[in-house]
């Protein structure tokens, strides 16, 4: 995602997520201002988008902060193709865990991760507004994750983002995504 995306993210966004929505302010926030943060479109051939995720990488850790598909093409496979980029990137960069919260009653959101093997850790009391609502804290672990790779990305980091792992040499290099 460049700052050229925002307008069409946020369009996208207020459709998905409505009042609770982030607002421009905030994308362009987390696009100029934020070390930590990782986002990424999803577009067609015509370069429209179709989907988006923002995240969130401290240390070991990456949250899944933000991530939604177009409302005209959900149920398209599209949210699992990019939940699965979300996986690889967290393996890529060398995370020990991805967290993310969701609201209790997206049921459509909460059996999209747990088919791709989150599990529900904890209920967060009155996590969402506009409506007051739990959110569900939910998280893959990767307990094998390789360690030297870790401490590749650590070193790199904030301005390593864009982090490749070879897994037959172990190499790390800035060619993410590729396929
Ligand atoms: C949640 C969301 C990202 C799913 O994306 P999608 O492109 O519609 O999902 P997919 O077509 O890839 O479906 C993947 C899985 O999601 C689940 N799913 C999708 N829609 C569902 C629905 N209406 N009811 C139940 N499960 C559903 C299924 O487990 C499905 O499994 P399958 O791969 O075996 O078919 C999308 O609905 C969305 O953007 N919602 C609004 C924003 C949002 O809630 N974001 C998540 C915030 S935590």
């Amino acid at each position: 995602m460049t700052l050229d995306d925002v307008d069409a993210v946020v369009d996208l966004d207020g459709r998905a997520f409505g009042e609770s929505g982030w607002s421009r302010r905030h994308f362009v926030g987390e696009l100029s201002e934020s070390p930590i943060s990782i986002l990424y479109v999803l577009v067609d051939q015509r370069a429209q988008l179709i989907a988006y995720f923002g995240t969130w990488h401290v240390v070991d850790q990456l949250h899944l902060c933000t991530f939604a598909v177009d409302p005209d093409h959900q149920g398209e496979g599209f949210g699992g193709l990019l939940l699965g980029c979300v996986i690889r990137l967290a393996q890529r960069l060398g995370c020990a865990v991805i967290q993310l919260e969701v609201r209790e009653s997206n049921h459509a959101a909460r059996s999209l991760y747990q088919s791709r093997g989150f599990v529900e850790e904890a209920i967060r009391r009155n996590l969402y507004s506009k409506p007051t609502e739990n959110g569900v804290l939910m998280s893959m672990s990767f307990p094998a994750c390789n360690q030297s790779v870790q401490a590749q990305a650590r070193q790199r980091w904030p301005n390593g983002l864009n982090l490749q792992w070879d897994d037959r040499g172990g190499k790390l290099d800035e060619h993410w995504p590729n396929g």
